[in-house]
């Protein structure tokens, strides 16, 4: 017998399987053919959450979170942090290669030529109300965009899907930039095609009456940083979203929304937001103790602790916190970071997180960081989505190479009733109950 194979004895037929593994995992189709008799449907893996199912094979991230280790096409994340802009990184999830100059340099000017959002776009965007949360306006404009360029359904054409990957990635931060200053109530700014992509989004959110916007490098560079620890991670929340979405045909532009409509909650991208939250309600260093011990009473959670994957710590989070040093020998320290501080100490030391694992992830300090910038923190998530439209695309685009990969559709467990008799309108008794979901 191979050994690359797994023996199963189903005690209810005395049968016994033998099914190959391949990289660690069996296919759960090979249960199937596990029955009790011909009008078995076969077995079946319950995997609520996704917890132990792998849904593709993928080589775009790398991630082992018992070490700590984070990977984009092979690459170490510190290196590419430290030494890359955030558009070779998007290259590089996209291409799955880094690109020469040569290319990079294409790759620069055709997305800086992009930027420039339609007019009924902007319109559309002129419609939110004052107070309207920027996620929201992200996810239903990068929708709207999708009636700007209808041609994008043609998903089967390689070339034109990369002509919307493009739009995409250019146009996020141009929507960004005005769900930002939406919010205040100034008028837009147009791409300045001259300046990077992270200082040009910089001067669409900050550029007031000045001709041209200069940004300080040091902060430009840290937002760059954070764009790339941002760029992809693996089969998360919304990753899972855009591919699931995807996997129907459904046009770039409306599964890009989707899956920024999966970012937007507390517990994905929405946490950097709670972060805060969380810090101005804990509001001194003096009152951490106290806010730790309701969460271990079952309060809430510590936003921006634990994480699905990573049960040693998150690479990101060091660089993160790496980058706020610089960003605040510019801005000056952020009073939160003391309070931050003292919640990662005391809750490192304590058992209940010891035990279950929870260190601090992307989103703990990455608020902080945005704050100093000068961003209210309903932004946070918005910042998160601009570089993660680059990995969404890019696990876009394997799901749609992969012959394996057909419309994303699971299983489910019946626990309702078995055929019932219907009562008409006036034969019903009232079931109070009924309502309570
Ligand atoms: N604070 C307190 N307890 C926690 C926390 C936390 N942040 N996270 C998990 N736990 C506890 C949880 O209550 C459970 O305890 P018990 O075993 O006693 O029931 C145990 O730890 C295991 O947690 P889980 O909910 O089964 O873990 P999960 O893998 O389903 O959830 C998570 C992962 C990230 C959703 C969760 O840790 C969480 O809600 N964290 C706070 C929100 C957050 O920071 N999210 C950002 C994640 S990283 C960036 C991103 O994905 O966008």
């Amino acid at each position: 017998m191979a050994q690359d194979t797994l023996t199963i004895i189903d005690n209810r037929t005395q049968q016994t399987y033998t099914l190959p593994i391949e990289n660690g995992a069996i296919r759960a189709m090979d249960l199937r053919q596990i029955k009790t008799g011909p009008d078995d449907f076969g077995l079946m893996t319950y995997d609520p959450a996704f917890m132990n199912t792998a849904s593709c094979r993928s080589s775009i991230t790398f991630i082992d979170g018992e070490r700590g280790i984070l990977r984009y096409r092979g690459y170490p994340i510190e290196a590419l942090a430290a030494q890359c802009t955030f558009l070779e990184v998007a290259y590089l999830l996209l291409f799955g290669e880094l690109p020469t100059e040569a290319e990079l340099t294409r790759w620069a000017s055709e997305i800086a030529h992009h930027t420039v959002l339609h007019t009924a776009i902007e319109k559309f965007m002129e419609g939110f109300r004052y107070n309207a949360h920027p996620m929201g306006m992200l996810v239903s404009t990068v929708a709207a965009l999708s009636s700007v360029y209808p041609e994008a359904n043609d998903i089967h054409d390689p070339e034109n899907r990369l002509h919307q990957i493009v739009r995409l990635i250019a146009k996020a931060p141009s929507i960004a930039a005005i769900a930002y200053r939406h919010s205040k109530g100034f008028p837009c700014v147009h791409p300045d095609s001259e300046l990077g992509y992270t200082e040009n989004f910089m001067s669409m959110l900050w550029k007031m009456a000045e001709p041209k916007y200069v940004a300080n490098p040091v902060l430009a560079r840290a937002l760059d940083t954070l764009f790339i620890l941002h760029a992809d991670h693996e089969q998360n929340c919304s990753a899972n979203a855009m591919r699931s979405v995807g996997s129907a045909h459904t046009d770039p532009y409306l599964t890009t929304a989707a899956a920024a409509a999966a970012l937007a909650g507390p517990l994905h991208g929405g946490a950097n937001e709670a972060v805060l939250q969380m810090l101005d309600e804990i509001g001194a260093k003096q009152n951490v103790p106290a806010y730790v011990k309701k969460v271990k009473a079952g309060h809430g959670k510590l936003m921006g602790f634990g994480h699905r994957v990573y049960k040693n710590y998150d690479p990101r989070a060091k660089i993160i916190k790496q980058t706020a040093e610089q960003v605040f020998e510019v801005t000056g320290r952020n009073a939160k970071l003391d309070i931050a501080l003292e919640l990662e100490r005391i809750a490192l030391e304590d058992d209940y997180f010891i035990k279950r694992k929870l260190y601090p992830n992307v989103d703990f300090y990455s608020g902080i960081i945005y704050q100093a910038m000068g961003f209210t923190p309903k932004m946070f998530t918005v910042l998160f989505a601009i570089p993660r439209v680059a990995g969404w695309l890019a696990q876009w685009q394997e799901m749609l190479n992969d012959p394996e990969q057909k419309i994303a559709r699971p299983r489910q467990i019946w626990t309702g009733p078995e055929v019932r008799e219907f009562a008409p309108l006036n034969k019903r008794a009232s079931a109070a109950s009924s309502r309570e979901t």
